[in-house]
């Protein structure tokens, strides 16, 4: 399926989806995704596009650093809460919030630092629309722009269903055995917690879509990387020595090709 010809399907689950709480409290995913930001990102001010940020965490973050960030997303929801999470601290507030899509941007070339695509490769199922969100970041990058470009693992719904329990369920079963074979992810359950109709990528694949599109560096990091192997994770996440150590470990073996896999999320890093 082509989400150009349905975008309904994603903005419908996003609009009863609770996004803007799901990176809260520091979680994992956006701990490290920071980490992994902030080490490649130029020194503020710089001009930051982050196209597919909801509700605006990295963008309000950002802005608070001192980067002059536009988001863009495609979800009305998303675009109220993005300003409001502005408006909410009025001495950083986000450069400019915008409905849009990664696909067509409606900003000049070479125009950005950075270009965060935290969200968009996933939901695009097809070759063609991530090449064209790709390529869009390419083109109002500066030479020489950073582009992190988020994918979601070809693996992550077979741990998520087996860590969870999801896998007892007949027609989850079918989910993770279908995403292993294309990582072509679709859910006819209607039950939110499957998610919804997406593209979960193995590490080369989405390295090699970003070299595609141009960029030279091309280098996927794990996100979460093994963390979620650390036992009783939840409860010891929030105990700052385990919680360090883990980091430390995570940070260690985050290029490592034979486990970036097992990271729910990829981030991969491209240079203009
Ligand atoms: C799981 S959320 C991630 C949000 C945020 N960037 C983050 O990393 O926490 C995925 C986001 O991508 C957005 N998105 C989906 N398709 C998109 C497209 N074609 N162009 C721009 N954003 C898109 C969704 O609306 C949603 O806000």
């Amino acid at each position: 399926m082509d989400s150009s010809d349905k975008p309904e399907k994603f903005i419908e689950y996003y609009s009863g989806y609770d996004e803007q709480g799901r990176l809260a409290g520091g979680n994992i995913e956006f701990v490290r995704t920071q980490i992994l930001i902030e080490r490649h990102l130029p020194p503020a001010p710089a001009v930051v596009l982050d196209v597919g940020g909801a509700a605006g965490r990295y963008a309000c973050w950002l802005a608070e650093l001192g980067y002059e960030v536009h988001l863009v997303d495609p979800v009305p929801r998303h675009v109220e809460q993005a300003r409001d999470a502005s408006a909410a601290q009025p001495d950083a507030p986000i450069a400019s919030v915008r409905l849009g899509d990664a696909r067509q941007l409606a900003f000049d070339a070479e125009v950005a630092d950075a270009v965060l695509l935290l969200g968009p490769l996933y939901h695009l199922t097809e070759l063609a629309d991530r090449q064209r969100a790709l390529a869009e970041a390419y083109r109002v990058l500066k030479p020489g722009g950073v582009l992190f470009a988020a994918g979601i693992s070809r693996f992550a719904s077979t741990e998520d269903g087996l860590m969870s329990g999801f896998y007892r369920d007949p027609a989850f079963r079918e989910i993770m055995l279908n995403d292993l074979e294309d990582g072509q992810h679709r859910n006819p359950t209607g039950n939110p917690a499957y998610f919804t109709d997406t593209f979960f990528h193995h590490p080369d694949e989405l390295r090699a879509e970003v070299a595609g599109a141009g960029f030279e560096v091309a280098q996927p990091f794990a996100v979460e990387g093994i963390g979620y192997l650390m036992q009783d994770f939840e409860t010891r996440w929030q105990v700052e020595a385990d919680r360090t150590f883990l980091l430390e470990v995570i940070a260690k073996t985050e290029q490592e090709p034979s486990l970036i896999g097992i990271s729910p999320h990829i981030l991969c890093v491209g240079i203009k």
